[in-house]
């Protein structure tokens, strides 16, 4: 298809990217480590804490955004559960994970599997860019991967075309690997990718209301940004300002390359919903349990929001297989839970 020709929401699937999603599955499978229990996920996976929330969709939002879970003003209960790409030491750089699992929502399902689901999620992390534009580019990145956790000379390889090729992501992941936040309760996150809003398309970003939540006292735990949650929550509550971003030209604001930023200045992000994390303690053995035990899947959603672009066609096979596989070997339910298995504490 003629990029020119294309509309707003539409997507663009090129030949061979099928093939390079199942190469890209068999690469994430190989790579899980099955000896630890329960299974860690293949990404993102320490977790920083999995809290409870209420998402709260606004009852003045105008008719064009009145579509799939905003069509009604309304209160979901809401698990949240914050993450480290992969650093195990939270004073190191990194990528930061906000997953929102809402419950209760009910409607048609983007995932034939999911047919009897009713929760909806949005997977958010803490840069608007994701560093890599295609499945293309992210299979080679990824075979780069595979040889240098095989060898040394895979690791000079990886070293030398990481940063030195053409058209290296090298500088954008790098800029996403650096964040040191001080707690997940004060960072903003975005989507990244995009997502149906009906017939339009969307990014979405999380933003969080500083003034709920002021800067934890410094600290050097390895832990420390479970630790700056914890103590913040069990005396007070957080906020974030859910919001959208409609693109508003197919080119300027592609679908099929998350590694552009949507221009602000033509759409701005503007508020649907109100994510409340009301005081709790979470950081106890049944809430811990019951975050490692949840799949969060940006393909867990009503049809409306159904994710958009080759990264996302790509995260729909390789999140469903992970999370299956990290899952039965842990013996944990596969089925999607309902709000009454969200641990009351
Ligand atoms: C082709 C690209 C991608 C691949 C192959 C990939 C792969 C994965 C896998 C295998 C998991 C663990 C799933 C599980 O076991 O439940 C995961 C989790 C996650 N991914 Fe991705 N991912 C990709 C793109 C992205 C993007 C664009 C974002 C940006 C928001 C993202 C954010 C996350 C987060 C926050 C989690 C943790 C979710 C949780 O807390 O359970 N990923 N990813």
């Amino acid at each position: 298809m003629d990029p020119k020709s294309i509309g707003v929401g539409e997507e663009i699937v090129p030949p061979g990217e099928a093939e390079e999603i199942s190469r890209e599955l068999a690469i994430n499978l190989s790579l899980l480590n099955t000896k630890v229990r329960p299974v860690l996920r293949g990404e993102h996976p320490k977790s920083d804490g999995a809290v409870r929330a209420e998402f709260e969709v606004l009852d003045d939002l105008p008719e064009a955004l009145k579509i799939g879970v905003f069509r009604v003003p309304a209160r979901y209960p809401a698990v949240i559960r914050f993450s480290n790409g992969r650093a195990t030491d939270d004073n190191q750089g990194d990528i930061h994970g906000m997953a929102i699992k809402l419950f209760g929502v009910s409607g048609e399902r983007a995932l034939e599997s999911d047919r009897t689901a009713t929760t909806q999620d949005f997977v958010l992390a803490d840069d608007p860019v994701f560093f890599i534009k295609n499945v293309k580019e992210y299979l080679y990145f990824s075979r780069l991967v595979f040889q240098a956790r095989s060898s040394l000379w895979g690791k000079i390889v990886f070293i030398i075309k990481l940063i030195f090729s053409r058209s290296s992501p090298w500088p954008s992941l790098k800029r996403a690997i650096s964040k040191k936040p001080d707690s997940p309760l004060r960072t903003a996150f975005w989507s990244q990718t995009p997502y149906r809003l009906g017939e339009r398309a969307v990014k979405y970003h999380a933003r969080p209301d500083l003034s709920l939540t002021p800067a934890p006292a410094p600290s050097r735990s390895p832990n420390k940004l479970r630790i700056a949650t914890a103590e913040h929550l069990r005396e007070h509550e957080s906020s974030f300002d859910f919001m959208i971003q409609f693109q508003t030209d197919p080119i300027a604001d592609p679908i099929e390359d998350p590694t552009v930023i949507w221009d602000e200045n033509r759409s701005p992000f503007v508020k649907v919903a109100t994510l409340r994390i009301p005081r709790q303690v979470f950081d106890v053995e049944s809430m811990n349990a019951f975050g490692e035990r949840l799949s969060f899947n940006p393909w867990h959603t009503l049809v409306e929001h159904a994710p958009l672009g080759g990264i996302n066609r790509a995260r729909k096979a390789i999140y469903e297989a992970m999370s299956i596989k990290r899952r039965e070997l842990d013996g944990f339910p596969l089925d999607e839970p309902v709000a009454s298995d969200i641990p009351a504490v």
